[in-house]
C-alpha cells in the first residue's frame, strides 16, 4: 500500500477556522484525501495517541486542551506524505518553525500549534488506525 499520514488539525486549529487551509496545503501539494472526519477525541483515545510523551511534564495539558473541543482527523496517502507532511505543518515548536509552512505562519505557542502529523511509519499505522476504521478509508481511481 502508499505511505500515509495521519494529519489532525486540532481543536486550536478548528476554533482558528485553519480547516480549509490545512486541506488545500496537502492538496496543492498532490497528496491524495482518503478519510476525514471531525471528531471529539476522549482522554483515553488522547492518552493512547500521545503515548510516546507520557511522562512529559506538557502531557496532562496536552490531553486536557486536546478533549476540550472537536478537531479534524484526515488521513493522506501519497509517496514521502509523512516526511512531506511534517514540512508542510513546520517544526514542532512553531517559533522554530519556517514562514511557509502552516506553524510558521499561524502559531507561536508549541502548547497550541494547531496541527498534528504522523513523524514515522510506524507511529502512522498505530495514529491511523486508532482514529479511523478500515471501512472508513475510501480512494478513487483513475479511469483507463
Ligand atoms: P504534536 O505534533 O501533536 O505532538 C506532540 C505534541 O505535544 C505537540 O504537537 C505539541 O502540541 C505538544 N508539545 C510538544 N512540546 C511541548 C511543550 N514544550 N509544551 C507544550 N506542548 C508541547
Amino acid at each position: 500500500t502508499r505511505e500515509r499520514s495521519l494529519i489532525l488539525v486540532k481543536h486550536d486549529g478548528v476554533q482558528r477556522g485553519l480547516v480549509g487551509e490545512v486541506i488545500r496545503r496537502f492538496e496543492n501539494r498532490g497528496f491524495k484525501l482518503i478519510g476525514l472526519k471531525y471528531v471529539q477525541a476522549t482522554r483515553a483515545q488522547l492518552e493512547s495517541h500521545y503515548e510516546d510523551h507520557k511522562g512529559k511534564d506538557f502531557f496532562e495539558p496536552l490531553l486536557a486542551y486536546g478533549s476540550s473541543g472537536p478537531a479534524v482527523a484526515m488521513v493522506w496517502e501519497g509517496h514521502g506524505i509523512i516526511t512531506a507532511g511534517r514540512a508542510i505543518l513546520g517544526a514542532t515548536d512553531p517559533i522554530k518553525a519556517q514562514p511557509g509552512t502552516i506553524r510558521g505562519d499561524y502559531a507561536t505557542a508549541a502548547g497550541r500549534n494547531l496541527v498534528h502529523g504522523s513523524d514515522s511509519e510506524k507511529a502512522a499505522k498505530r495514529e491511523v488506525d486508532l482514529w479511523f476504521k478500515a471501512e472508513e478509508l475510501l480512494t478513487w481511481h483513475r479511469a483507463g
